[in-house]
């Protein structure tokens, strides 16, 4: 009694292996005509409809997606829930872009029904997007936080956020004191980590933003609290890392502002880190700390281009995953995403490969933050948050796919022209929270 158990039917994807290390061929396995069982909201069998069909429960109706792809749902390494409605701000690069936009959209946030709408928009445009777990900043304010996990847990999702903390060169309303942000955390930590699915990450807004004091109390932070995150922006632009040379004279480079606090290690996760040195990388694979590649973002306030291949370089590999990084990001779709990333990667004369973008969604991602025993596979034992691709959304999908001889190329395809219009429908901890064809779509746990 209770078992909740489930069936789903379609072309499956799974991811067994690193497409960076080993040939793609030998990284995924995809049934065409795959069940996916789940109890309790999680994965318990996957295999061939005809050898699986018997193991399911005579009551259990088949839920069935026809000439569909049943992945792991995506995971976003970096995306701000307050900046979705400030998306396609025209006309700046970083700091400017942050001065005339950024503030005075979050500001706003101090406003409890204001942050309970937007934190209601943003996890309906995720899970549209096919998104199931995302490393999510919120702004200075306590209720921005609360609006968010309260809402993450109405779907039972999993999801990684925290309060954005600055103590300078920010509008004095969104400035706490480094006192301050430590007690706010510590509460935020009470209430919400590990509390459901929900998990706490320890966010300094970026170095400019941060005194050594107060990137000291979020090293304390991290110290006192088992298995909490840290996330954090570093070497977005130019001008940014040029800034932090100045304002942290005695550190080595960019990310020695923050290790020098004990903020870089397993768990955490830095965004952008398009200029940062050789030694830089060498720190992040040694340490575990990982990098989020925000191509749309990069593209549109003009960063530059993040050295994928470099920072996987397998000598010393760094931790990967894609972020969307709304609102300097223009897209939450994960297909948009690996698009861009795969046009970042051509302008530096690379090549990557669908088999590696969608890792670089699913399993690197979760391996990145370091959930990849429970997230990232459509496998026995993972956790049933699962997005049902449609391959032939569109009149123009639909031509093109009718081209495609491998998997592969339409998955490439998919990741070129797809976008939320190729997201069928998403499960969450094994319940079908969006469906793209019924009317309400949205479903809570
Ligand atoms: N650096 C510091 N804050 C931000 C932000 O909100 N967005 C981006 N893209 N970069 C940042
Ligand atoms: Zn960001």
């Amino acid at each position: 009694t209770g078992r909740r158990v489930r069936a789903l039917r379609g072309r499956t994807l799974d991811f067994t292996g690193n497409p960076f290390e080993q040939a793609a061929a030998d990284c995924f396995s995809s049934e065409p005509d795959g069940l996916v069982i789940i109890e309790d909201g999680r994965i318990t069998a996957t295999g061939p409809w005809n050898e699986l069909r018997h193991a399911v429960p005579e009551d259990v109706p088949v839920e069935t997606y026809p000439d569909c792809i049943l992945s792991a749902g995506f995971i976003d390494c970096h995306v701000h829930y307050p900046q979705l409605g400030m998306i396609a701000a025209h006309g700046e690069q970083l700091l400017e872009w942050l001065e005339k936009y950024t503030f005075p959209t979050e500001a706003k946030f101090h406003d409890r029904a204001h942050a309970d709408a937007a934190a209601r928009l943003f996890m309906r445009e995720l899970l549209r997007a096919g998104t199931t777990t995302a490393a999510v900043y919120c702004t200075v304010h306590v209720q921005s936080v609360e609006a968010f996990f309260e809402e993450a847990s109405r779907y039972d999702a999993c999801m990684i956020a925290g309060q954005s903390l600055m103590d300078r060169n920010a509008p004095t309303a969104m400035l706490q004191t480094a006192q301050q942000a430590h007690d706010d955390c510590v509460a935020l930590i009470g209430r919400w980590h590990r509390r459901g699915r929900q998990l706490y990450a320890v966010t300094p807004r970026f170095a400019p933003s941060s005194t050594e004091a107060l990137l000291e109390v979020c090293g304390t932070l991290l110290r006192d609290h088992d298995g909490l995150y840290m996330q954090t922006h570093i070497a977005e632009s130019r001008a940014e890392v040029e800034w932090v040379s100045r304002l942290f004279p005695t550190r080595a480079n960019y990310l020695d502002t923050y290790a020098h606090a004990g903020l870089v290690g397993p768990r955490a996760m830095l965004g952008h880190g398009i200029h940062l040195d050789e030694p830089e990388l060498c720190t992040c694979h040694a340490t575990g700390a990982a990098l989020a590649h925000c191509p749309t973002s990069n593209l549109f306030l003009g960063s530059g281009l993040f050295r994928l291949f470099d920072a996987l370089d397998p000598d010393r590999p760094v931790r990967v995953g894609l972020g969307t990084d709304i609102g300097a990001g223009t897209s939450l779709s994960q297909l948009r995403t690996m698009g861009e990333a795969y046009k970042v990667a051509a302008l530096q004369g690379s090549r990557l490969g669908a088999i590696q973008a969608y890792w670089l969604a699913t399993l690197g991602a979760a391996r990145a933050l370091y959930l990849d025993d429970r997230l990232g596979r459509l496998a026995p034992g993972y956790a049933a948050d699962i997005v049902v691709l449609d391959p032939g959304a569109t009149p123009l999908l639909q031509a093109r796919m009718a081209l495609c001889e491998s998997l592969e190329e339409r998955l490439f395809v998919l990741m070129t022209l797809g976008d939320e219009r190729a997201v069928r429908a998403t499960y969450v901890a094994g319940r079908r929270v969006y469906d793209r064809e019924s009317a309400r779509q949205f479903t809570y746990a």
